[in-house]
């Protein structure tokens, strides 16, 4: 894979795919973690003299623009971290971004809204997306991907743009597929993996390949409710996936088989109600054992029992990966499962990556030092595709 080193800039319009979908409460962006990630390429490009075309997706319009889902807050955070002004362009392909486009100096930067606004960004169809990369290609002259978080998407400007013009990876994309390859090849060990998040069917694929990987799985969050009722157990209104419950009770024959130690909650906050995210009002719950969550509670954190023991699987760990919350950290109630294991990662000499998305969020939200972990990946979905040994469309179409 080219780096940007190997790419002539100066003077040259240079289109950087980043991933910029920051969470956003009506104007206010809440996480500018990915904005912060991907700034060093682009002050590294705008100060070797490129015109800087930054694109990306935010959310998940439906084809058509969307105020809702625009990129304009971004552009004026990303300015302030680049410390100087960024351009905004109310299209993508069309007169604005044209314009602005046009206008740019060497070593200026500009913005364009949200790919997602197009229909061809996303489309099924070859010939629609095709059709939208040569409008973006007409506009740029190289073309430098950096938007790990969407790399595992076969989308326009991630997978057939590249193919058009010459390209590179940036150097957030170098930096997360380095780490990347420590957890996929020569692996130091204990090789500890916490899964967190609502949804089983998400992690299948992942728990699946790390049954032949990893020497320890942690398990927690709304994922855990159909593992324990595999086991057996009443779960009274948790979430649960009992569709599942086959694949979730071969995985833990298979996990003894292979003799991988498959951790599992064994206390629980339940309560009857979900907690209210907005006021963050005071939650009404109780501590439970996990084989006794009350038939009219379901299950929002990690207890006391349980944040303990995953510390101590933690402790002697000399790599671990971590995706998804333990509970439901938005609520200070809840957060105490998912600050215990940030905890600690912190508290192990491992090295210690975060993958993605909510987890990362959680790991800034409850104050954490960012920089204390090895590594706080920028891609959810992509660096657990990754973990499942797929091929990623972003990263095949920047190899050569
Ligand atoms: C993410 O947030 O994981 C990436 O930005 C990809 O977004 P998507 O799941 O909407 O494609």
């Amino acid at each position: 894979m080219k780096t940007i080193a190997d790419l002539e800039v100066a003077g040259k319009r240079v289109f950087v795919r980043a991933d910029l979908n920051v969470p956003l409460d009506g104007d206010t962006i809440t996480d500018d973690g990915r904005i912060r990630a991907v700034a060093p390429t682009i002050a590294k490009l705008a100060e070797a003299g490129a015109k800087v075309i930054v694109a990306s997706h935010l959310g998940r319009p439906k084809g058509a623009p969307d105020p809702q889902f625009s990129l304009q807050p971004v552009a004026k955070r990303l300015g302030e971290i680049l410390g100087k002004p960024v351009a905004f362009a109310t299209d993508t392909v069309g007169d604005s971004a044209k314009a602005t486009v046009a206008a740019l100096g060497d070593g200026e930067v500009t913005l364009l809204e949200n790919l997602r606004f197009n229909a061809g960004e996303t489309s099924k169809d070859d010939a629609e997306r095709a059709a939208f990369a040569d409008q973006l290609a007409a506009l740029a002259d190289v073309y430098v991907g950096d938007g790990f978080g969407a790399v595992h998407r076969k989308h326009a400007s991630v997978y057939d743009l590249p193919a058009r013009l010459p390209h590179a990876a940036g150097d957030l994309i170098a930096t997360e597929v380095g780490v990347l390859k420590k957890l996929t090849e020569d692996v130091k060990r204990p090789y500890v993996v916490v899964l967190g998040g609502a949804k089983v069917s998400d992690k299948l694929a992942v728990i699946d390949e790390l049954l032949g990987k990893a020497d320890r799985l942690l398990i927690g969050g709304g994922m855990a409710y159909t593992f324990l009722k595999a086991k057996g157990y009443e779960v009274g209104i948790s979430l649960l996936q009992e569709d599942q419950i086959p694949a979730v009770t071969e995985y833990m024959e298979r996990a003894e088989r292979n003799g991988v130690e498959l951790v599992l909650p064994v206390d629980i906050l339940a309560s009857a109600d979900f907690p209210d995210l907005k006021t963050k009002a005071p939650a009404d719950f109780v501590t439970v054992d996990a084989d006794k969550i009350p038939s009219d509670k379901e299950g929002l954190d990690i207890g006391p029992k349980t944040r303990e023991l995953y510390a101590s699987k933690l402790a002697d760990a000399a790599t671990v990966f971590w995706n998804g919350p333990l509970g439901v950290f938005e609520h200070p109630d809840y957060a105490g499962g998912t600050t215990a294991i940030a905890r600690a990662l912190l508290d192990t000499d491992a090295f210690t990556v975060v993958g993605g998305g909510d987890s990362a969020a959680a790991v800034r939200t409850l104050g954490f030092d960012e920089t204390a972990f090895g590594h706080i990946s920028t891609g959810g979905g992509a660096s657990l595709e990754y973990l499942e040994g797929k091929t990623l469309p972003g990263l095949a179409a920047l190899e050569d």
